[in-house]
C-alpha cells in the first residue's frame, strides 16, 4: 500500500506504542521497528519522518542501543525523545551528562514558542520528565527551543538538517500540550497530510484480500469477540461464501452470547458467509469436572477449543486460508517485548497447527484496538458488538473460581448481567476499562425470608485501564452497588452475598484466575 507513514525506532521505552498511537491520531499511519532496522530497510520505507523513543539506558552504558549516524543525513525529519533525544546529541558531538538532579513526573517547562515543534504551545508547559541523564550542551547547529530550572536543554532543533529532540515525553496524557508538540511534528514539520482513515482501510483490505484469495477457500474461527468479529465482515465483504466461520460455543460465554453472535453472523444476520456454531457446552463442562487449578482449567478449555474446531474443520476438508484476529500490539508484542508470564493467556485465535492450510490471513495486524472498532463501526457492525468490552478466551471458566458446572456458569451469567444491565442504566459503562461478575469458591450463610440460606458470593469487579498490564479499581457510586447487590440477591438463585473486589493490578490481577 501506498501511504504516508511515519516511522518510530524503539530503544527500549515503555511509551513506544504509545508514540505510533498518538501519530496514528494524527490521521498518518506510523510503523514500531527495532532502532537496529538498518538504514537501507529506513530507505525503502521511506517514511515522511522518524521518531526515536525514549529507553533505559544511558548513551554511555555498555551496549546502548545505538542506530547509524547517517540517519540524521537521509533528509528526512528525525524527533528524539528522551533517550532518543540524548542519542541524538551524544551521535552529532554534544555532551550528555549525569543529571544533578533526576527529574521525574510532571515538570514545569520553559518553551521558545516561536519554534516549529511548538507552535501554538504555551511559554510555560506542563511535561511528563523521566530521565537521569540529561542533554548538557547541544551539538554544533542546534538551537536550545526549551529548558527547565534543572534540564539546560529540553528542547533542542537543527531545522536546516530537520533534526528535533525533546527531554520530555510528548505521548503520555500528562504532558498537557503533547499532541500539539506530536502533530507540529507529524503535520507542520514532516509535512504528512494526515489522510490515514478507516474508510480507506476497509477499501483497500478488500481490495487486498479479493486479490489474494481470488477463488480460494477461507476459514475463520470466530470467538464473537471484536477482533474476530471485524476480521470476518471484512472477510464476508470482500469473499462472501468462500468465508466460513465456525463458533464454537464452549457454554463460558457472557448470558445469551452464543445467540447474539448466531444473530449477526448467521442464516439471519445481515451478511453473506457461511456460518457454523458449534454447541459444546457438555464436552466443555465434561471436561472441566472437578477441575480446580485456574492453569489446568486454561489448558482444557484452549485443548478443547482446538479439538472442537479441528472436527468442523475436517468436515469442511481442505482450506487455503486461515483468518486471524491478531492486531498491530500483538505484533509489536511478539517482535518486542519480553515479560514474565504471570497467566497463560489461550487466545482463541491461536490455533493454525490443526488444521490443514496454506497461509494465514490477519487483516488487522496493523490496526491498535481503537482503530479495529473504527473498522468495525465503518464495516457497520452493530455498536453493541463494536464496544464489547475484552473478554478472556478461556471465558467464565476463570470468573468462576475453582471447579466449574453449569450451575455456576448459570450463576455467574445472570449475576453479570444484572451487573452490566446496571451499569449501562447508570450511565458508567462507557468509562470503564473492564467490569464483571466472577462468582467465589465461598458460601457462607445468610438469611431469606425466614429460612436459612447456605449460598455463594458473587464479587463484582471494576477497573479502569489504558493497557490491561496495570489498572486500578474504578469508584462506582454506593447506590449503583446498592442496587446490583439486592438483584442479584434476589433474582440468582445460589447466591446470598455480593462483595466488591477494591483490588489494584498489581497486586492483584483483573480476571480472578
Ligand atoms: P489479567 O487477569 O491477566 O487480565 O490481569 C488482563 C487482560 O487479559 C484478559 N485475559 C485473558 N484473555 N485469555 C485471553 O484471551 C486468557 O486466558 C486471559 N486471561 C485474562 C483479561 O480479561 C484482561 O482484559
Amino acid at each position: 500500500m501506498d501511504r504516508e507513514m511515519i516511522v518510530v525506532l524503539d530503544f527500549g521505552g515503555q511509551y513506544n506504542q504509545l508514540i505510533a498511537r498518538r501519530v496514528r491520531e494524527c490521521n498518518v499511519y506510523c510503523e514500531v521497528h527495532p532502532y537496529n532496522i538498518g538504514l537501507d530497510r529506513l530507505k525503502e520505507m521511506k517514511p515522511k519522518g522518524i521518531i526515536f523513543t525514549g529507553g533505559p539506558n544511558s548513551v554511555y552504558a555498555e551496549g546502548a542501543p545505538v542506530c547509524e549516524k547517517e540517519v540524521f543525513e537521509l533528509g528526512i525529519p528525525v524527533l528524539g525523545i528522551c533517550y532518543g533525544s540524548q542519542l541524538m546529541a551524544h551521535l552529532l558531538g554534544g555532551k550528555v551528562a549525569t543529571a544533578p538532579v533526576s527529574e521525574y513526573g510532571r515538570t514545569e517547562v520553559d518553551v521558545e514558542n516561536g519554534f516549529a515543534m511548538f507552535k501554538g504551545v504555551s511559554k510555560k508547559t506542563i511535561c511528563w520528565m523521566s530521565h537521569t541523564d540529561y542533554i548538557e550542551q547541544a551539538p554544533e547547529g542546534f538551537t536550545v527551543t526549551a529548558h527547565t530550572p534543572v534540564c539546560p536543554v529540553a528542547g533542542m532543533e537543527n531545522v536546516k538538517k530537520g533534526l528535533y529532540a525533546v527531554q520530555f515525553h510528548p505521548e503520555v496524557m500528562h504532558t498537557q500540550e503533547g499532541m500539539k508538540m506530536l502533530h507540529n511534528f507529524v503535520i507542520g514539520i514532516c509535512g504528512c497530510k494526515g489522510d490515514w482513515r478507516m474508510d480507506s482501510f476497509v477499501e483497500t483490505s478488500i481490495r487486498a484480500i479479493r486479490e489474494k484469495v481470488g477463488d480460494g477457500r477461507v476459514l475463520c474461527a470466530l470467538s464473537g469477540g471484536v477482533d474476530s468479529s471485524v476480521a470476518a465482515v471484512l472477510l464476508a465483504k470482500a469473499i462472501g461464501r468462500q468465508l466460513t466461520c465456525v463458533f464454537v460455543d464452549h457454554g463460558l460465554l457472557r448470558k445469551n452470547e452464543g445467540d447474539e453472535v448466531e444473530e449477526v453472523f448467521g442464516p439471519d444476520g445481515p451478511y453473506d458467509l457461511n456460518f457454523i456454531r458449534v454447541n459444546a457446552q457438555e464436552r466443555f463442562y465434561g471436561k472441566l469436572a472437578g477441575v480446580e487449578e485456574p492453569e489446568r482449567k486454561r489448558k482444557i478449555i484452549g485443548e478443547e477449543f482446538i479439538r472442537v474446531f479441528e472436527e468442523e474443520a475436517k468436515k469442511i476438508g481442505a482450506v487455503d486460508y486461515l483468518v486471524q484476529g491478531t492486531i498491530y500490539p500483538d505484533v509489536i508484542e511478539s517482535g518486542l517485548g519480553k515479560s514474565a508470564v504471570i497467566k497463560s493467556h489461550h487466545n482463541v485465535g491461536g490455533l493454525p497447527d490443526c488444521v490443514e492450510f496454506k497461509e494465514i490471513i490477519e487483516p488487522l495486524r496493523l490496526l491498535f484496538k481503537d482503530e479495529v472498532r473504527k473498522a468495525g463501526l465503518e464495516l457497520g457492525i452493530p455498536k453493541k458488538l463494536v464496544y464489547r468490552q475484552p473478554f478472556p478466551g478461556p471465558g467464565l471458566g476463570i470468573r468462576i473460581i475453582g471447579e466449574v458446572t453449569a450451575e455456576k456458569v448459570r450463576m455467574v451469567q445472570d449475576a453479570d448481567a444484572i451487573y452490566r444491565d446496571e451499569i449501562a442504566k447508570a450511565g458508567l459503562d462507557k468509562d470503564l476499562g473492564q467490569y464483571f461478575a466472577a462468582l467465589t469458591n465461598m458460601r457462607s450463610v445468610g438469611v431469606m425470608g425466614d429460612e436459612r440460606t447456605y449460598d455463594y458470593a458473587v464479587a463484582l469487579r471494576a477497573v479502569n485501564t489504558s493497557d490491561f498490564m496495570t489498572a486500578e479499581a474504578a469508584q462506582i457510586p454506593w447506590d449503583v452497588l446498592g442496587t446490583v447487590t439486592s438483584r442479584i440477591v434476589n433474582e440468582v438463585k445460589g447466591v446470598n452475598r455480593v462483595l466488591f473486589d477494591c483490588t489494584g493490578k498489581p497486586p492483584g490481577t483483573i480476571e480472578f484466575e
